[in-house]
C-alpha cells in the first residue's frame, strides 16, 4: 500500500518520497503526538498524531482526499509507518545547521568530513 500510486491523484505513492526513509525530518523520531513543520505551516496544528500525519500526506503531497478514518487502508498505513518509526534515526546530513548534527561524535557520521564545525566541536577533544 505504501507503494500504491492509486492512492494519489498525481502519480505518487508514499514510497515516491519516503524511499529509504527519505523526506522524514528529525521530528519523526519523536513519539506522537509531536510538532511537524508541515502541519504547523499548513494547518496551524501545534501537534499531530500519526494517523493525522498519514492523512496530511494524503491531502498535501499525494493531492488526494483523506482516507476514511475507519478504513483498513488508513489502519494499515499507520501500522506500517509506526513500524518504520521504531528504527528511524534522523539523518545528520538533513540538519540545516551542520553544528546541530545530533551526534557529531560518532565515527559513522557520513557528514563529519564535510562538517565545517567538526574541528571546533568539543567532542573532538576526547
Ligand atoms: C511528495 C512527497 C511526499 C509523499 C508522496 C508523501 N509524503 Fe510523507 N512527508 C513528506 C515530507 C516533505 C515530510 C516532512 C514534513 C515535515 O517534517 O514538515 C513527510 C513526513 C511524513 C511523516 C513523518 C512526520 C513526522 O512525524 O515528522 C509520515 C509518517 C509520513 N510523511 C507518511 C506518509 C505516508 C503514509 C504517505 C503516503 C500516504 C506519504 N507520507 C506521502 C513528503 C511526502
Amino acid at each position: 500500500m505504501f507503494k500504491d500510486t492509486a492512492l494519489s491523484t498525481n502519480g505518487l505513492s508514499c514510497n515516491s518520497c519516503h524511499t529509504g526513509n527519505a523526506a522524514y525530518n528529525a521530528s519523526f523520531a519523536q513519539p506522537y503526538p509531536h510538532p511537524v513543520q508541515m502541519a504547523v505551516d499548513g494547518y496551524a496544528m501545534a501537534q499531530i498524531y500519526l494517523d493525522e500525519m498519514v492523512q496530511l500526506c494524503m491531502v498535501r503531497p499525494m493531492a488526494a482526499r483523506p482516507l476514511d478514518w475507519q478504513s483498513q487502508t488508513l489502519a494499515d498505513l499507520v501500522a506500517y509507518v509506526g513500524e518504520v518509526q521504531k528504527t528511524f534515526t534522523p539523518n545528520p546530513c538533513a540538519a540545516r545547521n551542520p553544528c546541530a548534527a545530533r551526534n557529531p561524535c560518532t565515527a559513522k557520521n557520513p557528514c563529519a568530513a564535510r562538517n565545517p564545525c567538526a574541528a571546533r566541536h568539543p567532542c573532538k577533544a576526547r
